[in-house]
């Protein structure tokens, strides 16, 4: 993996930056803060590329056999009780059509429209669903997992071998899904939601898509390794650094734009990490910061014919993180175009992808618009290990520069209280009151027919 950065020189740009402005007494403190596990309890995600061998090796003959005996894999989960895995299946099954002789299906919504249909075509003999989630009381994950459980029973098949759950030793669920006979796999409480694909939460499923764990996991040693590395040459930290720069100048909004299908998800798992992770209110010392840096999540080269307009000439906001692979699986060379695109003849379809990556990195430079771009060898098991740590790491190290909590997300609760409030569980009535008041209150306009 390679950081490519005269995107964001000052040599290349009139908002340039000098990288050798960063300071190494920063940057020791930094790492230290976080290898040292000072500045949370939430930091055994660092631990996890060293995984016990035998326990992989569990997990990996657990997927061999679900492969054999099932048609249809479901993940029950939500945010960083999924978004790793849809990455995952579209990085190794969906995006290259792969099949591996099973259906995988990552439900991370309760929208009846899908949710509903998908379990009516399911043939639930023949389905194992994973519930994933590491507290055991997300109401999402609890109302599909009832639901399911309802239809085994109206069926009357023992659906206790059809429930594999995930989740944190010794609370509620992991004691009902023991005492039910299901399998189960425990989440470290030290790991949260958005840092747990590397843990159980991700791998299970990874081995049920014939993932090379073991790889994986090399190329996330390889990224932790880096990410202590006390020179400029720490990729994640380095790059926290350019976007921290970037945010004190006014680009608060971070663009992820990957020029592969296969990384197409990429960004919807960074966009999670960075946003739930840095965007708070308070910093450590309470002040009120109202920290953090919008992700967006793009597509190279699709959305270079939607949004690349705004990033070259709209509103200066942003700072570009490009993702390419060096090196494609697949090409094929373009023997003979068309008459009218004779500039198209001889041309693969990756070294096209490659003029569209290089052409639009340059022509955004030339436009003062900052950008830098993270460089895979290739699309496998040890790189995609290297970018899952390295964006956490950069997340961390972004945390440090903010100095905030990285690893809790107090604003998601207040929507979760009101949630409640309108299930009307006890000790919510002020909030029932108050969300029933506004809702008769709301002003609507309609569109008659
Ligand atoms: O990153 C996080 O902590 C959250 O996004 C959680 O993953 C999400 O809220 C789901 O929580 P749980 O796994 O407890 O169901």
């Amino acid at each position: 993996m390679k950081l490519e950065y005269s995107g964001v020189l000052k040599e290349n740009l009139k908002s340039g930056i000098n990288l050798n402005s960063m300071s190494a007494v920063t940057r020791n403190k930094h790492i230290k803060t976080i290898f040292q596990k000072k500045c949370s309890d939430m930091l055994d995600w660092l631990d996890l590329p060293e995984q016990n061998p035998v326990d992989i090796k569990v997990i990996t003959e657990y997927g061999k056999y679900i492969r054999k005996k099932f048609d249809n894999f479901v993940v029950l989960g939500i945010g960083g009780s999924a978004l790793g895995i849809k990455m995952l299946q579209n990085t190794f099954v969906d995006s290259i059509n792969k099949d591996i002789g099973i259906k995988i299906y990552v439900c991370d919504n309760i929208d009846p429209d899908y949710f509903v249909s998908l379990i009516n075509k399911l043939n639930l003999k023949k389905t194992m669903f994973n519930v994933i989630t590491k507290s055991g009381s997300t109401s999402e994950t609890l109302a599909q997992m009832s639901l399911i459980i309802n239809r085994y029973k109206a069926k009357k098949i023992d659906y206790s071998k059809h429930f594999c759950v995930t989740t944190t030793k010794d609370n509620v669920l992991y004691k009902y899904a023991l005492g039910e006979g299901m399998q189960v796999f425990d989440v470290p409480q030290g790991v949260g939601g958005r840092f747990s694909v590397l843990s159980n939460v991700g791998l299970v499923s990874a081995s049920v898509m014939g993932i090379d764990i073991p790889k994986m996991l090399l190329g996330a040693s390889v990224a932790k390794s880096n990410a202590q590395d006390v020179t400029i040459n720490n990729i994640a930290y380095t790059c926290a650094y350019i976007n921290y720069t970037y945010l004190g100048l006014g680009l608060t909004n971070l663009v992820t734009m990957p020029y592969s299908d296969r990384l197409k998800l990429v960004p919807d798992f960074f966009a999670q990490l960075w946003a739930e992770s840095l965007g708070k209110k308070f910093n450590r010392k309470e002040e009120i910061v109202y920290a953090g840096q919008t992700p967006i999540k793009t597509l190279g080269v699709t959305d270079q014919h939607s949004q690349l307009q705004l990033y070259s000439e709209g509103i200066k906001d942003k700072i570009i993180m490009f993702i390419t692979v060096a090196n494609a699986d697949m090409d094929e060379k373009i023997s003979q175009a068309v008459p009218f695109a004779e500039h198209l003849q001889n041309t693969s379809l990756k070294s096209l992808l490659d003029f569209e990556y290089d052409s639009t990195s340059y022509s955004l430079t030339s436009l003062d618009r900052p950008n830098y771009t993270i460089i895979l060898d290739k699309v496998d098991e040890y790189n995609m290990g290297k970018l899952i740590f390295f964006m956490e790491m950069m997340t961390a190290f972004m945390g440090e520069f903010l100095n905030i909590n990285t690893y809790d997300q107090p604003g998601v609760e207040l929507s979760k209280i009101y949630t409640k409030a309108c299930l009307h569980v006890k000790g919510y009535e002020k909030q029932a009151k108050d969300i029933k008041n506004y809702s008769i209150s709301k002003k609507t306009i309609t569109m008659e027919n």
